[in-house]
């Protein structure tokens, strides 16, 4: 397998659609069973995500940032949306790494040229983000990072649809309230 520095970083464009959406979906099938409904992730997931990401990435929007990881392919992806909270700043509404491709420091990576793009705003804030709390290994890899756990909800249903979500299951709130920590 390559080296990290044998990957590419660049930010998403509109013909990226497709394969962040498939990466995105795929994802979800394999890490969010359980809280996630069967009948979603192994139904419509492919074409709600797709939706998703031709709508986000038609046109550039200094709102969002979308970077993307390639080594060949797409291997994963960093979304932000800027000043999303007036308290806790950024939001990185997704961070998603293709199996086979873990523990290489993808995400690490992918959460430091985030850091740096919310680092050069204007407005100085903070960063956050929402993480199911049956994902360990996004715990690990968020608490390895120096992120604070700051709050707890219910997890909300994927495009806002209940019969998406199986049961009741929690979400936690991980916070940098500077992010610069997190630059490489
Ligand atoms: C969470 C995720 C993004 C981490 O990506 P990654 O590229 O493997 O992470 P890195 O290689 O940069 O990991 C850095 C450190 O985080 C911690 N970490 C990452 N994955 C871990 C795991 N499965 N178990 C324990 N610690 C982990 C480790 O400290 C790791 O350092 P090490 O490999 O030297 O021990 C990846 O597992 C993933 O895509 N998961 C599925 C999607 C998801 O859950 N996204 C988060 C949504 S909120």
């Amino acid at each position: 397998m390559a080296h990290l520095e044998a990957l590419r970083f660049r930010l998403a464009g509109s013909d990226d659609a497709q394969a962040v959406a498939n990466l995105h979906a795929e994802s979800w099938r394999r890490n969010y069973r359980g809280a996630y409904s069967d009948a979603f992730l192994d139904g419509d997931v492919f074409t709600d995500r797709l939706a998703v990401w031709t709508e986000r990435l038609r046109e550039p929007d200094p709102r969002r940032c979308t970077i993307l990881a390639e080594d060949g392919g797409l291997v994963g992806f960093a979304n932000t949306f800027f000043d999303d909270d007036p308290t806790s700043g950024a939001l990185l509404d997704n961070l998603h790494v293709a199996d086979g491709h873990k523990r290489r420091g993808i995400a690490s990576r992918l959460l430091a040229l985030t850091a740096e793009a919310v680092v050069a705003r204007p407005e100085k804030t903070g960063l956050y983000l929402w993480v199911l709390e049956q994902n360990l290994a996004a715990k690990a890899f968020y608490e390895a990072r120096g992120g604070r756990r700051v709050d707890r909800a219910p997890t909300s249903p994927p495009g806002g649809v209940t019969s998406r979500l199986n049961g009741s299951s929690a979400k936690l709130r991980y916070a940098w309230s500077d992010p610069t920590v997190l630059l490489a």
